[in-house]
């Protein structure tokens, strides 16, 4: 409910674009093999947050091109990649619940949720294939690119600390160019202003890292019920995030860092972990680095006219700031 409320200021301006791509989503599956049918069914039943559609819509508002249908397209584009790109993900991480759902790879099996990631990332792909620009075309599979060479980073890492610039290229990949590609994108569909475009690539890229440092600081001191999906998942496979990487930095030469990156920790060596991250700065550092990032995407906004939508996106900022999951 609160969160509800907190959402409508943002929501509102965009309702009618955000509906149509809600129908859209729930027929993706329509006519096609009754597995991905039911599987999609099932992954947008439940819809999640739809933030990257919403920075479609707000960002296309700054060119005089908005509310054309191809605007959607490219919501619907980037929403499915960002969708294939979670499924394919829940594989790798082996995790069950997401958005308090039961993952594709939990309800049927790992083989049915890769071929399902497959399918909608070419659903992704037809649509954008289609959009008038060839330049937004060509970021939407940069933005591929780049997710994959995010995960990849962090599939094939060596089982030791990143630094923290490293740890910042990991996540910049891995999501904050997706939020780029959705503010950036939508603004050169709608023809808007140069200097726009880039500002809403800038705030996009911030907020995406955001949101990132945020979910990795909830992964370590969140809720399970509230975040919808399972806590410890990072350090459950050894993945090192920036609330681990400041609370090693404290450590000194302790053994913190060896037991973070060990693999196939029990669940009481993951509490124990848990509680030594949260009780050491590195929840609060990596909260003061998310600020950092907000505050940059704001300063971003400050290059743009003002208007309903320049507030909206600075409501998002501070929702995915103020987010329990
Ligand atoms: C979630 O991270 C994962 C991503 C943001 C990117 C995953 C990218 C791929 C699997 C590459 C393949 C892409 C396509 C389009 C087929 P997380 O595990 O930190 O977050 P979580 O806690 O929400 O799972
Ligand atoms: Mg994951």
């Amino acid at each position: 409910m609160r969160e509800a409320q907190r959402r409508g200021a943002f929501y509102s301006l965009v309702e009618g674009e955000l509906d149509q791509l809600t129908r859209r989503l729930r027929d993706v599956g329509r006519g096609a093999h009754p597995t991905f049918a039911a599987a999609s069914a099932h992954l947008f039943g439940s819809p999640g947050k739809l933030l990257r559609p919403t920075l479609v819509f707000l960002s296309s508002r700054f060119g005089p091109g908005a509310r054309s249908s191809v605007i959607v397209d490219l919501a619907e584009s980037l929403e499915l990649v960002h969708t294939a790109s979670l499924v394919h993900d829940d594989i790798v991480d082996a995790a069950l619940v997401r958005r308090n759902v039961p993952t594709v790879n939990a309800v049927w099996d790992d083989d049915v949720a890769l071929i399902v990631g497959d399918y909608l990332f070419a659903k992704a792909y037809a649509l954008a294939a289609v959009l008038p620009k060839p330049e937004v075309i060509a970021m939407v599979a940069q933005t591929v690119f780049a997710l994959c060479d995010g995960e990849l980073t962090e599939v094939s890492a060596p089982a030791a600390m990143p630094t923290e610039a490293q740890y910042l290229e990991r996540i910049e990949l891995k999501t904050a160019s997706l939020y780029a590609a959705c503010c950036q994108g939508a603004a050169l569909l709608a023809d808007a202003d140069p200097e726009h475009v880039a500002a809403l690539g800038a705030y996009g890229t911030s907020i995406g890292l955001a949101f990132q440092i945020t979910d990795d600081v909830l992964d370590v001191a969140g809720g399970s019920d509230a975040l919808g999906k399972e806590v410890g998942r990072d350090l459950a496979e050894g993945m090192p995030t920036l609330p681990m990487i400041y609370a090693v930095e404290e450590d000194g030469g302790g053994d913190l860092a060896a037991r973070i990156v060990a693999r196939d920790k029990g669940p009481e060596e993951i509490r124990d972990l848990i509680a030594l991250i949260t009780s050491s700065r590195g929840v609060e550092r990596a909260r003061a680095l998310a600020q950092r990032c907000h505050d940059e995407a704001v300063a971003a906004l400050g290059r743009l006219p003002a208007t309903a939508e320049r507030d909206a996106l600075g409501g998002i900022a501070d929702f995915i700031m103020a987010r329990e999951r």
